[in-house]
């Protein structure tokens, strides 16, 4: 079944509280966090201490988007502000397979991300390892952006390769889903949808968490 993550990075930063409220009564059970360095995107969210404050409020599985320069630095930090899941940029990592296996010895799982330019055949050595795989559908670093279409084409193919290895490890898609994409995405293969500005941006923030939710289960109720 397909879930969203909601991602906060939309959020109102002054007003945690509340919106996490919003997800949880929409019965989200994870919530997406944005940690940017000004270096490897051309911008600065959020780090550890605001992910341990929300760990102090919410018991939602936290996944952390990593968009930094040497990721393998921060990791053990990252685990211990609370992540219950990390995904590290495939163009950030010199040795993403040592990547993948030290942020799992951390007891947590281990995502890989690839950016809209990358393709998922650079995946394969690793497929077997990741916990999970991140498709970008826009370019990394800014919330409201426009959806780039051709993402759905690398779902679909990541989707296939998963199938032909028999490896269950979930698509997530991140950058521009709107109520008009997300069930294209679902039917594309993706099981975590990520959904900043058309969550937050919505003055019922559950309301639009439940409408996406019911579109992608409409949507996949029909794959086959
Ligand atoms: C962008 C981030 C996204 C962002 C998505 O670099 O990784 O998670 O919050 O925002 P929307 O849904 O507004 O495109
Ligand atoms: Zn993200």
């Amino acid at each position: 079944m397909v879930e969203i993550l909601p991602s906060l990075l939309a959020a109102d930063f002054a007003r945690l509280d509340r919106e996490i409220a919003f997800a949880e009564q929409a019965e989200v059970t994870k919530l997406h966090l944005d940690v940017m360095d000004g270096r490897f995107v051309p911008n600065i969210s959020f780090g550890p201490p605001v992910i341990q404050s929300i760990r102090a409020i919410t018991e939602l599985h936290l996944d952390v988007h990593l968009m930094i320069e040497d990721p393998d630095r921060y990791l053990r930090t990252f685990v211990e502000c609370g992540a219950n899941s990390i995904s590290v940029h495939y163009e950030a990592c010199r040795h993403l397979h040592r990547t993948l296996r030290a942020i799992q010895s951390e007891g947590v799982l281990a995502g890989v991300v690839l950016n809209p330019a990358t393709p998922v055949s650079v995946l394969d050595e690793v497929l077997e390892l990741t916990d999970f795989v991140l498709l970008m559908s826009v370019n990394p670093g800014f919330g409201g952006q426009q959806f780039i279409p051709r993402t759905l084409s690398k779902v679909m193919q990541l989707d296939t390769r998963r199938r032909e290895l028999g490896l269950h490890f979930p698509i997530e898609i991140d950058g521009g889903i709107t109520h008009k994409n997300a069930a294209d995405a679902a039917r594309a293969g993706v099981d975590w949808i990520v959904a900043g500005s058309s969550i937050f941006g919505n003055e019922d923030p559950s309301a639009a968490i439940r409408q996406m939710h019911q579109l992608t289960r409409a949507a996949t109720a029909v794959r086959v």
